[in-house]
Formats: structure tokens, C-alpha cells, sequence
């Protein structure tokens, strides 16, 4: 009962189904934010007093589990981030920014659009965007069309789609975005928390990473660069412990990762994070990976008996998602009905609104699980829709 490991299980009564928007943090995570607090609060890089020094080990060490987490190569290829939207929008402006041409897919969430827009790109002018099938899966002709009259271009996919579930095949992207000379970045927000992400197996140039879906506290988060081009990549904000040598005529800045690591980092949350990777390493993702399986075709077969359900996303290309709409009722409602019976799932755009519109639809029911879910939670959430739908048809 991994449910034990979480103390909000014990402190609520809520049937939590909305892992996607944010996952439940385990008492080691919390013990080590209060730790750090409690015993040894200080600023790291800097001072070179005891408990500044043991901070800045504390710190270090995270970004050391990190990579090897991912199987970087370096701990210079690990740049903390608040999250994957400042990882983005710190490419978008430090490296992306030069390139005539951006594609992203139609199943993008809007942290992987509006940074785009910021740089005045619109459709067919300087941003290109791959059809998604009818099946949610990304289309790989479609792509190869855009990368072939516009090559050198700066490829930017999600791993795993928050609104519906649908992963990608990030290996296969990475490719075909290399034979035709261009970069790739990865959207990981939905990823790392379900399976075991390779970076150097998939071959790609740039990873964000999102701690807070990842059983780990908020504001934080990574970004993954490949080492060969760190050097490329100039600095996005400057000031205290990104400087080599400074005088009145020049600044000279550190190598990576503090050159990008400007001002008092968020030095709890990173500390605790590690708490949250060596969690998932005890259980392993192949357990993780069982489970959540297990409970996702359930939570689909359930929801295949509902009269009027119209889904999305299939069990074979998706994972521990699954959105959904009934005819003629609207999701927000549904939505507002579920959380009065402490059902907390995710009704309405889910930040991906360009997707909506191509389905033609104002929004969806998400109902997304975690490895700490069960078989249960499903059934308390299958009778509550019951109930709801039922309450709104009358
Ligand atoms: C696919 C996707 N990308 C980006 C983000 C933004 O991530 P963060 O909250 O770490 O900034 C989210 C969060 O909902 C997401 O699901």
C-alpha cells in the first residue's frame, strides 16, 4: 500500500486522480525540506562556513542523481529550472530564437506554444506544427514533409500528452530531426514520475524536466542539455554565482551549470528532490510501470460500460491518462459534481486549448492515476460519475 508513504492519504479524504497536474510528495521528500530548514539553512556557492559548505554537498548531489537518472553524460548538462515552463521559455529565448523555423505538434501544451508566439512565430511563419492521427499518435509522414522543406530547424515535441496520455516515440523523432540537421527538445513534464527516461539512448539535445510531477516539491525542475552544446548556449539571466570575473567593462561568466543558475537557487526543494528520485529508484519503474498499467486498462474498461462516453485516447498508445467527454453534457459540470463527492480530476482545457479546438471541443474529463493508486479509487470514481451523470441528465 504505497498510499502510506504519502502522508496527504493519511490527512485527506480526497479520491486523488489528478496526477498529471500534480503528484502527492512522499514523507522522505518533506523530511528532507525540514531538514535542511531545521539544520543546516544556508546559501550554497557562496559562504565557506560548515553548514554552507554542507548545503552546497546537499545541493550538488541532487544534480549528481539527477544525471545519473537520466543517464547524462555530465553534471554540466543538469541546469536546475522552477520547472519545465522555465525550461522552455529558457531555450526558446537562448538557443531556438535564431532559428527560422520551429515545429512543435498540434498536441502541445501551451507552455510549448506561447513561447513561440513571444518571438512573434505564427503558423507558416516561422512555426510549423505536425498533425496529430485520429488515433492522438503523432503523424511521421506529416513531420518528415515539414522537416524536408525546412531543414535546420528547431524541433520541439512533448514526451507524453497531459491532456490525453499519448507518448510519443521520442527515439524515432530524435532521428529524423537529426538526418535532417536540426535540433530537438523534449517537453518531460509527464514523464519521468512513469518511466525511465535515457537521454543519451534517445538521442536528444535538449530535456525539460519537471520535479513537481515527479513526486517532488514545487518550483523546481531541470534542463537537460547535450554537453556539445553548452558552449552554444549563451547565458539567460545573470548575477550572483554565475561570474568567473567581473570589473566595469566586462563580466565573465562560469561554465555550465552555474552560468545559467543566476542568484539564490530554490535550495530546499532541490535538496528534497533527490528524495523524491531515490523514492522511485527503491520501487523501480518496472513495478511502477505494472501497476500503472494494471490500473489504467481497469480505469479504461470501466469507463467503456458508461452510456453516452465518448474517449479519446486507446490504452496501446497512451499511458495513465485517459480524457474523456459524455454527449451533451458539459466536462466543467461534471467536473464541479465529482469534487463535491472528493473526486479530484481535472475538467476543461488542461493548457491545450489548440488541441481542443482541432477535436472540436470546449475541453475534457481527465482522470490521471499514479503508482499509489488502486482498483479502489477507480470504483469510488466510476460510481461518483455514475451519480453525476445522472444528477445532470435530470
Ligand atoms: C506536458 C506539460 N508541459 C509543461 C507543463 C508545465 O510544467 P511545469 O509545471 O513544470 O512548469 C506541464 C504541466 O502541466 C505539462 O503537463
Amino acid at each position: 500500500m504505497y498510499k502510506n508513504d504519502f502522508p496527504f492519504f493519511k490527512n485527506s479524504s480526497v479520491t486523488y486522480l489528478d496526477n498529471a497536474a500534480t503528484t502527492q510528495k512522499p514523507q522522505a521528500v518533506l523530511n528532507k525540506i525540514l531538514e535542511y530548514y531545521t539544520n543546516y539553512c544556508s546559501n550554497t556557492h557562496r559562504s565557506n562556513h560548515g553548514d554552507a559548505n554542507k548545503a552546497t554537498k546537499e545541493f550538488e548531489e541532487t544534480r549528481t542523481i539527477l544525471k545519473e537518472f537520466i543517464n547524462a553524460k555530465d553534471e554540466s548538462e543538469i541546469i536546475f529550472t522552477k520547472g519545465v515552463t522555465e525550461s522552455l521559455n529558457m531555450v526558446a529565448s537562448i538557443f531556438a530564437k535564431e532559428f527560422k523555423t520551429i515545429i512543435i505538434s498540434s498536441i502541445e501544451h501551451h507552455s510549448n506554444i506561447t513561447p513561440w508566439h513571444m518571438q512573434n512565430r505564427t503558423l507558416h511563419q516561422g512555426l510549423e506544427v505536425v498533425n496529430i492521427k485520429e488515433n492522438l499518435e503523432f503523424d511521421f509522414e506529416h513531420f518528415e514533409e515539414l522537416l524536408k522543406a525546412n531543414p535546420n530547424s528547431f524541433v520541439s515535441i512533448t514526451h507524453v500528452s497531459n491532456a490525453f496520455g499519448v507518448k510519443h516515440n521520442i527515439k524515432k523523432i530524435a532521428k529524423l530531426t537529426h538526418k535532417y540537421n536540426s535540433y530537438l527538445m523534449v517537453d518531460g513534464a509527464q514523464s519521468l514520475a512513469h518511466f525511465e527516461i535515457d537521454v543519451q539512448d534517445l538521442d536528444v539535445d535538449f530535456y525539460a524536466i519537471s520535479s513537481h510531477k515527479t513526486y517532488g516539491p514545487t518550483g523546481v525542475g531541470a534542463l537537460y542539455v547535450k554537453q556539445e552544446l553548452l558552449e552554444k548556449l549563451k547565458t539567460y539571466q545573470t548575477g550572483g554565482a554565475t561570474i568567473n570575473d567581473v570589473n566595469f567593462q566586462r563580466s565573465l561568466m562560469l561554465s555550465s551549470p552555474y552560468k545559467f543558475e543566476a542568484g539564490t537557487q530554490n535550495i530546499a526543494d532541490v535538496i528534497a528532490f533527490k528524495e523524491a528520485l531515490k523514492y522511485i529508484k527503491n520501487i523501480g519503474y518496472k513495478t511502477i510501470h505494472t501497476i500503472e498499467e494494471e490500473i489504467y486498462s481497469y480505469l479504461h474498461n470501466e469507463l467503456k460500460k458508461i452510456e453516452n462516453i465518448i474517449l479519446y485516447n486507446n490504452v496501446e498508445n497512451s499511458i495513465v491518462s485517459k480524457s474523456f467527454n459524455i454527449k451533451d453534457i458539459n466536462s466543467e459540470d461534471i467536473g464541479i459534481l465529482l469534487d463535491k463527492m472528493h473526486i479530484a480530476v481535472r475538467a476543461g482545457h488542461h493548457c491545450a486549448q489548440p488541441i481542443m479546438k482541432k477535436l472540436n471541443i470546449d475541453g475534457t474529463i481527465r482522470v490521471s492515476i499514479a503508482f499509489y493508486n488502486t482498483k479502489e479509487d477507480i470504483d469510488i470514481f466510476i460510481k461518483a460519475l455514475k451519480k453525476a451523470i445522472t444528477m445532470l441528465k435530470d
